[in-house]
């Protein structure tokens, strides 16, 4: 599995699997059970879907060894206080059966974030959590977060697919030294017409692979971090085969064409994530 080297040299596979809304708990163990023996390596969850302890059951009964897993959870501002975050870590390693973490996000920008990114900071320290990060955080935030704390965070997961390609925020990220993930980088099922455009249903064809295969391979080839999420076995097989081509120049500029610009789930910028979080509290 191709790799990104974070910030801090720990290695974090490029692919990895989504679980946001695998809410049916016997699904969702099934599903995380399927990708690794698909041959995905990490798995991305949050207290904020509630389904860390089926995750958890689908690392434990998946046959692969926990070392060769890179498990990802998010603290949400909810539990942002220091106590609570504390809390909140402490629940998210009993659910997941583990005794260390991969990554911990910040789920959003929003509330005593310092807090709990000192709390995160302490739990890397001590060896508990091999990566912390952020996700969704825009430019400002994330330089103000780099500049008063000691940990530059090694990730910023934010909203990445074709039609919302987020150049002038993963340069932001770049420059920092914060690696981009992309999340609902298939658009969240958002965006449908994409998949059937003939400039990319050709290229398509040509390396045999489908539309989507396409769009996940674009955001890889640019360094991307993807975490497709499908709760069908074809599926995640479909999102997994994407290491036998290349595209090339040409069709990578094709594909850059089609970025609107605008978030597609409607919550990665500014005010309006500000306002789609706050209907998470
Ligand atoms: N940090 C954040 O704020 C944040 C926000 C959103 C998501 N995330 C993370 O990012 C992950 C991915 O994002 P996402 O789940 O929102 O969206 P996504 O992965 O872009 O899209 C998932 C949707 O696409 C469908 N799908 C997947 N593969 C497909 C394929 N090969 N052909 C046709 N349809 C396909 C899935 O349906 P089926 O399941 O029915 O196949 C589902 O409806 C999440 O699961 C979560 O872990 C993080």
């Amino acid at each position: 599995m191709q790799t990104i080297t974070l910030n801090n040299n720990v290695e974090m596979p490029i692919l990895g699997f989504g679980t946001f809304l695998i809410n049916d708990k016997n699904e969702c163990e099934r599903s995380v059970i399927n990708a690794i023996q698909t041959g995905y390596r990490l798995i991305d969850t949050a207290k904020a879907y509630g389904n860390e302890d089926a995750v958890g059951l689908g690392i434990k009964n998946s046959g692969i060894k926990r070392e060769e897993l890179f498990v990802t959870t998010k603290i949400n501002f909810g539990d942002f206080e220091k106590e609570d975050c504390e809390k909140a870590l402490k629940d998210s390693f009993e659910k997941l059966q583990v005794d260390y973490i991969d990554m911990v996000l910040l789920h959003w920008p929003f509330g005593n974030t310092y807090a709990a990114y000192r709390v995160l900071e302490d739990f890397y320290e001590r060896g508990l959590i091999r990566a912390i990060g952020v996700s969704n955080y825009m430019p400002s935030q994330l330089i103000d977060l780099i500049k008063f704390n000691k940990v530059v965070p090694a990730v910023n997961q934010i909203e990445v697919n074709l039609h919302c390609q987020q150049k002038e925020l993963r340069e932001i990220n770049k420059k920092y030294n914060v690696a981009t993930q992309a999340y609902a980088p298939l658009g969240q099922g958002k965006a449908e017409y994409l998949y059937e455009l003939p400039v990319l249903v050709e290229i398509a064809k040509k390396y045999n692979k489908t539309p989507r295969q396409i769009a996940l391979k674009f955001l890889i080839q640019n360094n991307i971090s993807v975490i497709p999420k499908s709760v069908h076995t074809e599926r995640i097989k479909e999102n997994f085969d994407l290491f036998d081509f290349e595209l090339n120049k040409e069709e990578m500029d094709i594909i850059y064409s089609l970025d609107k610009g605008k978030n597609l789930i409607g919550c990665s910028q500014d005010i309006a994530l500000a306002e789609f979080a706050m209907t998470w509290i």
